[in-house]
């Protein structure tokens, strides 16, 4: 892969790579959860890459509840990756298409033993369950490569934790002006706190990539 493409780097792991689809004001989908499509089919296609090249994709249950997902790989050749989504409370229905289609392999890192899907109880304490346990708990299973798919809470709380090596934000030429934030990370009072890692850029149809290499940064 050359330099300049956006998946340079990712075929051998172990890496963490999140990837985020916002409008130019900071939103990955309506207020009322509705994110198809915030970015264009170039970018749509670039997700589908990054899924054929993980062991792993990891959602937060919003993310399930809101859009069903499948998160296997049709738009580019490769095989599915394990799916893994948190439900801590185990929220989720049966129904959603991760616990019924058959298409891969279905992780559930929870606090609760009853639901559908290969559990995995972690400890679930008030402010949530540990990134780094959920880390731990993939990697234990072999899976080196993990991508993490959103939603914003999900990605925010591995950001937060120092957790991703890459983040990768694709940033498309529209303003929804409310609904639900991309990156949300705690108070800080001056910029000199505000996170400045280094970042490639790359054109994708419409939208911009912005591909920020955290491994630099500490
Ligand atoms: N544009 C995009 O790139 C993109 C990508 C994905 C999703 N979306 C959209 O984004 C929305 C969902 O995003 P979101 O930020 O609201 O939710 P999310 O990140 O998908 O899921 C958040 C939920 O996952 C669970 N969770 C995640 N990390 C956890 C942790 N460390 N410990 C414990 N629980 C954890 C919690 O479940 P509980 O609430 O049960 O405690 C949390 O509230 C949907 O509307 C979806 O359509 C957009």
């Amino acid at each position: 892969m050359a330099d300049s493409d956006p998946c340079a780097g990712l075929e051998d792991g172990p890496w963490v790579l999140a990837h985020l689809g916002q409008s130019l004001d900071g939103r990955i989908a309506t207020a009322s959860g509705k994110s198809h499509y915030v970015t264009g089919q170039e970018n749509i296609v670039h997700l589908h890459r990054l899924r054929a090249l993980a062991d792993c994709v990891l959602v937060g249950a919003g993310t399930v509840a809101a859009d069903d997902p499948a998160l296997t790989v049709r738009h580019v050749p490769g095989r599915n990756p394990v799916r893994a989504v948190i439900d801590p409370m185990g929220r989720l229905p049966r129904d959603r298409r991760i616990f019924t289609d058959g298409e891969a392999r279905t992780l559930v890192l929870t606090g609760t033993v009853d639901g559908p899907g290969e559990r995995f109880v972690l400890p679930a304490r008030p402010e949530g369950i540990a990134p780094a346990d959920i880390l731990s708990a993939l990697r234990g299973l072999g899976l080196s490569r993990i991508f993490i798919e959103g939603g914003g809470r999900t990605v925010s709380g591995f950001l937060q934790a120092g957790l991703l090596d890459r983040l990768q934000i694709a940033v498309a030429p529209m303003l929804i002006g409310s609904g639900v934030p991309a990156i949300t990370l705690p108070v800080i009072d001056s910029l000199d706190s505000a996170l400045r890692p280094p970042c490639r850029i790359h054109p994708m149809g419409a939208d911009v990539l912005f591909d920020f290499d955290l491994r630099k940064n500490s």
